[in-house]
């Protein structure tokens, strides 16, 4: 027996540094680790003690025997990862593995004498990426941290964007309350930096401001007919079945048969998901309301997943993929339009994304005929090699025309979702790259503000998941911590006490 790594791993890494074997792979000192999609266990070296399975914030390692149904894959796509020639680098000279060297202790390379005050560091932003600077400033110094949201809830996207579906990824968030409850740290919510109190403000009463606001909007696609009623992005449709207090109960109409998903990422599989399943299983989660009501009155038969490349080119994981084929209820079909797509499915090596498609119905769909599903079934149609031309319509949306095959086609929906990717919002004070909507930064510090600091989507745009924020947010207090020895701090003005003061004043 060993134990595996399943679908909800969310490469926090915090498994590695337990696992007194070393048989976690790829450790965050590992080039591997970079791209990896999730972390694997190498069954051959797994002594089966357990202590991962513990750590894991996620519930995502559990012991071979006990995975069911489709766990049961992981089994083997732990193995497999250790059948790759370069999957576990040689041991060092004292026999560790590389892990011995840093993850799990502090990251910082610079340590704060002794007798250093302690620093007052704001943090603007409770999702994942403050979380992790908030976390790594109280074990490894005796900093006071001000969390601030302009929410009436924390947790930015792990409360508001991982899906309801996936409990144990939200799961995370039981780690992150202990950091509300720190005698050092003072949460703010309601507040929005930039109306409620000026970042000078900010600025002003403390050491240093860390920026950690994620990527609040959309990427738009620039077609006509984008603002169409009927053609939302994910990230308002996201929020609506999340309970976002700034999002509509009417804001998703699912009055047709078809909706089309422009882009192939993973909010594009989490929005088909939650559009196709039996609303009874999601009625156990923390959904929505009024998103529970919506789709179980909802006449969606049909989602088409629209990408403008090929299978071996998916945004989606592999994880998220294979989550897809196991729902009940729901068939998968593959609209075999162009020569390419069979050839990368029927060619992709073991690891590949295409190959998790193998198995798939594949047939030319007929789109000029209404959805063609057996007895209250659902479906999911993946069309590879094209992209939206055109949100077709009048005061409503009646179809997308798209390219492939030999020209154009018009696909009949009456809702269109645009899952292409988030962005970041220009935050008030800080320089912004239009280009990248994201802040300019070196090594976490914003450039040409000392003092000030950027960590996560804002800081690296808004791609990775919840873990990839952890080795962000290591490098941002690390170069924090590296100016407040090198006393390139800012002094603040005023008084811990006197900011309190403020916020109460400002939000009579
Ligand atoms: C729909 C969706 C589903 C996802 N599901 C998963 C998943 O299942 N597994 C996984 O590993 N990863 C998932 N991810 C990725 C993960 O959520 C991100 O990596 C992570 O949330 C980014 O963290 P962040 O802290 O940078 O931003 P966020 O989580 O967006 O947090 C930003 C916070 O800043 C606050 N804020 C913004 N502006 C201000 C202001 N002016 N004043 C005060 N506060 C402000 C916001 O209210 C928010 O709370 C998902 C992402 C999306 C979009
Ligand atoms: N379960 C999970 O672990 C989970 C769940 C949700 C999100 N996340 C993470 O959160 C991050 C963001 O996910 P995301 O899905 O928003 O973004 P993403 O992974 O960047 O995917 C964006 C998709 O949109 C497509 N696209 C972009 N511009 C387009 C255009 N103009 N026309 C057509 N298609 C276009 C992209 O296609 P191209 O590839 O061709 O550019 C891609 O398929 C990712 O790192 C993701 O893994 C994780
Ligand atoms: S979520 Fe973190 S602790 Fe759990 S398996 Fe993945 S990397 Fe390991
Ligand atoms: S069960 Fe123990 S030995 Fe096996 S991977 Fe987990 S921590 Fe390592």
């Amino acid at each position: 027996m060993a134990f595996a790594i399943t679908q909800t791993c969310c490469n926090d890494a915090t498994c590695v540094s337990v696992c007194p074997v070393n048989c976690i792979h790829p450790t965050p000192e590992e080039r591997a680790f970079g791209s990896t999609e999730m972390l694997y266990i190498d069954p051959k070296a797994c002594i089966d003690c357990g202590a991962c399975a513990d750590a894991c914030p996620v519930d995502a390692i559990l012991p071979v025997d006990r995975l069911t149904g489709g766990q049961q894959e992981y089994a083997e796509i732990n193995a497999a990862y250790f059948e790759q020639d370069d999957a576990r680098p040689a041991p060092d000279a004292a026999g560790h593995g590389p892990i011995f060297h840093a993850w799990g202790r502090p990251t910082f390379d610079r340590v704060l004498p002794p007798d250093f005050g302690p620093l007052r560091v704001a943090i603007v932003g409770t999702g994942p990426a403050g979380m992790y600077a908030a976390k790594d400033l109280l074990l490894h110094t005796p900093a006071e941290v001000t969390l601030v949201d302009r929410l009436p809830v924390a947790g930015g996207l792990v409360r508001f964007g991982v899906a309801p579906d996936h409990p144990a990824t939200r799961k995370v968030s039981e780690t992150f309350a202990h950091v509300h409850h720190h005698p050092r740290v003072r949460t703010h919510l309601g507040l929005d930096v930039g109306t409620h109190v000026t970042p000078g403000e900010l600025a002003a009463h403390h050491d240093a401001v860390i920026y950690a606001v994620g990527a609040a909007t959309d990427r738009r696609l620039g077609i006509p007919g984008e603002d169409r009623p009927g053609s939302v992005s994910a990230t308002t449709f996201v929020a609506w079945y999340n309970g976002h207090p700034e999002v509509a109960a009417d804001a998703v109409d699912l009055s047709a048969e078809r909706v089309v998903v422009v882009g192939n990422g993973n909010v594009a599989l989490d929005a088909a998901r939650i559009l196709v399943s039996d609303p009874e299983t999601l009625a156990g989660t923390e959904i929505a309301g009024h998103a529970l009501d919506g789709l179980r009155r909802s006449k969606v038969r049909e989602v088409v997943l629209l990408a403008r490349r090929g299978p071996e080119h998916a945004a989606y994981t592999r994880p998220e993929l294979l989550a897809l084929k196991h729902l009940s209820g729901v068939d998968l079909l593959i609209d075999d339009h162009d020569p390419r797509i069979s050839a990368a499915v029927d060619t992709a090596g073991p690891g590949d994304k295409a190959a998790v498609l193998r198995g798939v119905a594949r047939e030319a769909v007929d789109w000029s005929v209404p959805p063609e599903t057996a007895d209250g079934r659902r479906r999911i149609v993946f069309r590879f090699h094209s992209a939206p031309l055109e949100v077709l319509g009048d005061d409503a949306t009646r179809a997308v025309r798209v390219t492939g095959g030999a020209g154009e086609l018009d696909i009949p929906a009456g809702t269109v979702l645009r899952a292409i990717g988030y962005r970041g919002v220009p935050q008030a004070g800080l320089p912004f790259d239009e280009s990248t909507g994201t802040v300019p930064h070196e090594r976490g510090r914003v450039t040409g503000m000392p003092g000030t600091y950027v960590v996560g989507w804002i800081k690296r745009g808004p791609s990775g998941g919840i873990g990839a924020n952890r080795a962000c947010a290591a490098e941002t207090v690390g170069t924090l911590l590296a100016d407040a020895v090198a006393g390139a701090l800012p002094a603040p003005a005023g008084s811990a006490r006197a900011f309190r003061r403020l916020v109460r004043r400002r939000r009579r």
